[in-house]
């Protein structure tokens, strides 16, 4: 043994000692989060999640056979209607524009209207028309996305069953008032749920599994993540900011009652998107977002950490945005069971930790400044960087049920004149960022090569060609009509920030 060593070792037994003792004289402040106060923050307008209307058949019901087209049905259906797809095979992408269509997979014994991407196709499911509801469908072998929203509000996603499909698994972006339930997704490169960019959304009752990303909430507010399922992914449930989207926080989010369990899968994201720098072993991290409560969540076996709370110093895979605080602030951690975290943890964080003299496992680690932060019953945890916490004045978020609104939000009306924008924001930004990488290059380097050309960048997105070798392919955005192509690719070319 070298002196070195030795030298390291006495440090660790005195401390431990030192530890110990402190913890023998104090008693620790145990509170009960049975009855006491309950959270009075958040967002204020809460309603019943049963009180979600549920949309009863008020127009006509078309049924699509297998051999039939989903998208045919869609083309023909009108606002009130509901398309019910037989079990059966399905390979095509829809896009629903339209509001109030209810797409609805039937289950007969067990067999599903499955929608196979055959390894080719990029989406199964694209959206963007209000009050959509989307249900029952088995998705897989997409590239791109099982189910994207494109800003529309209202929105229903429930009891998919999404495997091994692309990029996005479901991804509601830029919605108001949307429930995501019951749904079975896993194998996703990047995110099995992610909300992006969206208001007052209701995430329950879902199983993600063996994914980068479980369940993320991303430049949105105003959410309520509970009862979820989130095993063996990198990540379990994350919410954060990420740099240069067009809104620029994550605020108000209550993340309750989820399993969190054995996030522990290598990190399979694309090379240089944000979820790649996530690293393997997360439970629960949040990352520059704020007011976020942590509540009954059983976290266990997530080898890095139960909890990482943290500025955007872990993300070297981000550029920064001078318009986005990275601090986390005012995060409330209430009562967890912590079990078995942080066993094999990162390099990172053992840093962190060899700063406060702590060693072993790791249920729950803040870096970076924080302001307003709390918890309560510390003393059951193995903590780092959370010196700075007050002790919660409140113990329980009983009274919200939900962060959705009231009569449902306003249908988004789009304008001609904001069409680029909201394209922009609703489809591009899913992996484009103004500045640094998402999933695909920045809009300042897409800018310097079509500087004066939108012309030549509505051919492109017709028609992507792969062109960098460290990059995934782009999905075609032929879909959208050639008016929002143009809009769009004018938009992009002029966006400043
Ligand atoms: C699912 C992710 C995704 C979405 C959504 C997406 N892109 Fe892309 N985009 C990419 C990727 C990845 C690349 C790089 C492809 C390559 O180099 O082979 C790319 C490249 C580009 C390029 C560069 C073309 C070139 O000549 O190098 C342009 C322009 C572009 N995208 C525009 C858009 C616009 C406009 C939208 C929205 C309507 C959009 N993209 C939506 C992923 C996406």
């Amino acid at each position: 043994m070298n002196t070195k060593f030795k030298f390291v070792l006495v440090i660790i037994i005195f401390a431990g000692g030192w530890i110990m003792g402190s913890n023998n004289n104090v008693a620790p402040v145990i509170t009960s989060s049975m009855g006491g106060a309950s959270y009075s923050g958040g967002f204020q307008s809460v309603v019943s999640v049963s009180a979600v209307p549920q949309r009863t058949t008020k127009g006509a019901v078309i049924v699509v056979n297998p051999g039939d087209s989903i998208q045919a049905a869609v083309e023909l259906a009108q606002p009130g209607d509901t398309i019910q797809v037989m079990p059966g095979t399905y390979s095509e992408t829809v896009y629903i524009d339209k509001d109030d269509i209810h797409l609805l997979g039937v289950i007969q014994e067990g067999a599903r209207a499955t929608m196979d991407g055959l390894g080719k196709l990029n989406d199964a499911i694209l959206y963007s028309g209000n009050n959509v509801v989307i249900e029952n469908f088995r998705i897989t072998q997409y590239k791109g996305n099982g189910i994207m929203g494109q800003a529309g509000n209202n929105l229903e996603i429930r009891n998919n069953v999404i495997v091994d499909t692309g990029i996005y698994g479901i991804f509601p972006q830029l919605g108001t008032n949307g429930l995501v339930e019951h749904n079975v997704v896993s194998g996703i490169e990047d995110a099995a749920i992610y909300i992006g960019m969206s208001d007052n959304i209701h995430v329950a009752y879902n199983e993600v599994f063996d994914s980068v990303a479980g369940i993320e909430i991303e430049n949105s507010r105003h959410a309520v993540v509970e009862h979820n399922n989130a095993h063996n992914n990198t990540g379990g449930i994350l919410a954060f900011v990420t740099p240069g989207l067009p809104i620029k926080t994550t605020e108000d989010v209550i993340i309750r009652n989820n399993f969190v369990l054995n996030n522990n899968t290598p990190n399979f994201g694309a090379p240089g998107s944000i979820v790649s720098g996530i690293p393997a072993g997360t439970g629960i991290l949040v990352m520059a977002a704020d007011d976020v409560i942590i509540e009954g969540n059983i976290i266990s076996g997530n080898k890095t950490a139960g909890i990482i709370v943290n500025d955007h110093s872990f993300a070297t895979t981000l550029t920064m945005d001078e318009e986005s605080d990275p601090n986390s602030d005012r995060t409330m951690i209430l009562d967890n069971v912590m079990l078995n975290n942080g066993y094999d943890t990162i390099p990172e964080v053992k840093a962190v930790a060899l700063t406060e003299l702590h060693t072993g496992l790791v249920d729950i680690v803040h870096v970076g400044s924080s302001n307003g932060s709390c918890i309560i019953n510390r003393h059951r945890y193995r903590t780092i960087g959370i010196g700075g916490y007050a002790e919660c004045d409140f113990t329980n978020t009983d009274s919200t049920e939900s962060y959705l609104l009231a009569g449902g939000a306003e249908p988004r009306v789009i304008h001609s004149s904001e069409r680029g924008e909201i394209a922009y924001m609703g489809v591009c930004t899913g992996c484009h960022s103004y500045r640094g990488r998402l999933i695909g290059p920045s809009v300042e380097i897409i800018q310097a090569m079509y500087a004066g050309n939108p012309e030549g960048l509505v051919e492109y997105i017709n028609a992507p060609v792969k062109k960098r070798d460290n990059f995934p392919p782009m999905p075609a955005q032929n879909y959208l009509d050639a008016e929002t192509q143009m809009a769009v690719a004018t938009y992009m070319l002029a966006l400043e920030k």
